[in-house]
């Protein structure tokens, strides 16, 4: 067969052989014709940048700045404070069986483990033993007084050790669990004569909780039994760290949420109606189970009662505290 090769066909096929490969590379940057914008001087993240005068590259932005979608200026909705920067005490978004339910559930998602099903403050993580700050009732006086800005401002904001639910919960879930945390405290605060109006056997549900009291007293007597005798001011210190006093509480004089262990025992102490003690035994003991009963001033009352602790743990809590002071 002839090898008719037209000067054309030559012609292309050699310039591809040419042109495309070159057999070698190259470091070398590509060549360009044109650099369009493609090099240009720029800052890193966090980088300096002598231009400005704080020799930061990173600006922040102008005063007032607004990020899309971020025009927050219902101070109701999304801070839970009136005009007047106090809490507010409405919830400010419509209330519907729908909305409480949404409430319920994310209640039972974030805030159950810890502050109980019925808001008693005996969700797992509290009676677990897991040494955890002891997370308050919604059922006591103060709880019911707090306005549902409060509440609202403990999720978005955290409070003291508590930790912020902000990105976990968004605004208007927050109100829902608000809202649900409401219904909660009038489940457990019906006054006798609204009871009346429903159908309800008050003497049988009277002997159902009194049934509950007596097995939760056997329980905290049967734990009190197994529980060692002990008193020492290493069981004290062991027991100052289990139950998180630590959170509250420093052992070098740090003021924390209350007030230092050191040097305390013994020590005279304010209060905030006034009157004085000196802080013997009795006087911590109290200060344990009953904190509200004296506020020491200069702090609020925060302090949840430490009702759990049996006589020997009370008694080496005692000693430890003791053992901090001189005498
Ligand atoms: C991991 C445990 C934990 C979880 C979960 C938790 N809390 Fe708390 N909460 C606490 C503790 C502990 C305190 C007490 C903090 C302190 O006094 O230092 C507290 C305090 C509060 C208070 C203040 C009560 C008062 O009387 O001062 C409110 C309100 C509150 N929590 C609401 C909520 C809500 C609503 C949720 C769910 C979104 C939630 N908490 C989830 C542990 C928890
Ligand atoms: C959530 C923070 C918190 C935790 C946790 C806590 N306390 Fe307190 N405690 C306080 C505050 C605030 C005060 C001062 C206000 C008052 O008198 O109730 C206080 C007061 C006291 C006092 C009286 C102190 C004084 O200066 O007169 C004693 C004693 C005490 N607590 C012991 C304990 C022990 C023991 C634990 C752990 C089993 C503990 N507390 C856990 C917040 C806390």
């Amino acid at each position: 067969m002839k090898l008719a090769l037209k000067p054309l066909s030559v012609i292309v096929l050699l310039s591809v052989v040419m042109l495309s490969c070159r057999g070698q590379q190259t470091d070398k940057p590509p060549i360009r014709h044109h650099f369009n914008m493609n090099f240009q001087e720029r800052f890193n993240a966090q980088q300096e940048n002598p231009f400005f005068e704080d020799g930061m590259a990173m600006r922040m932005p102008v005063e007032g700045t607004v990020a899309r979608g971020n025009l927050r200026h219902d101070v109701a909705l999304f801070e839970g404070v009136g005009e007047d920067g106090d809490y507010i005490d409405d919830i400010p978004v419509d209330v519907t069986r729908d909305f409480l339910y949404r409430g319920k559930d994310r209640y039972d998602i974030y805030c159950q483990v810890c502050h109980g099903g019925t808001g008693d403050g005996q969700g797992v993580i509290m009676t677990g033993g897991y040494g955890y700050v002891p997370a308050p009732t919604f059922h006591s006086e103060s709880s019911r007084n707090m306005p549902a800005g409060e509440f609202y401002s403990a999720i978005t904001e955290g409070i003291r050790t508590m930790p912020s639910y902000a990105t976990q919960i968004g605004v208007e879930d927050r109100w829902a669990i608000v809202a649900y945390i409401r219904a909660l405290q009038r489940s457990q605060n019906v006054p006798e004569a609204e009871m009346e109006r429903y159908d309800l056997d008050l003497a049988e549900l009277q002997r159902i909780f009194d049934e509950e009291q007596v097995r939760a007293e056997a329980l905290a007597a049967a734990r009190a039994v197994r529980g060692d005798d002990e008193v020492s001011v290493e069981r004290g210190e062991r027991l100052y760290i289990q139950n998180a006093c630590q959170a509250c509480h420093s052992l070098d004089g740090r003021d924390l949420v209350g007030p230092t262990f050191l040097g305390l025992y013994g020590s005279e102490r304010e209060f905030t109606d006034g009157t004085t003690a000196v802080a013997d035994e009795d006087y911590i003991i109290e200060s344990i189970v009953e904190p509200g009963a004296l506020i020491v001033e200069g702090y609020d009352n925060v302090m949840v009662p430490y009702t759990h602790l049996s006589e020997s743990e009370l008694q080496s809590l005692v000693e430890f505290i003791r053992s901090l002071s001189d005498e």
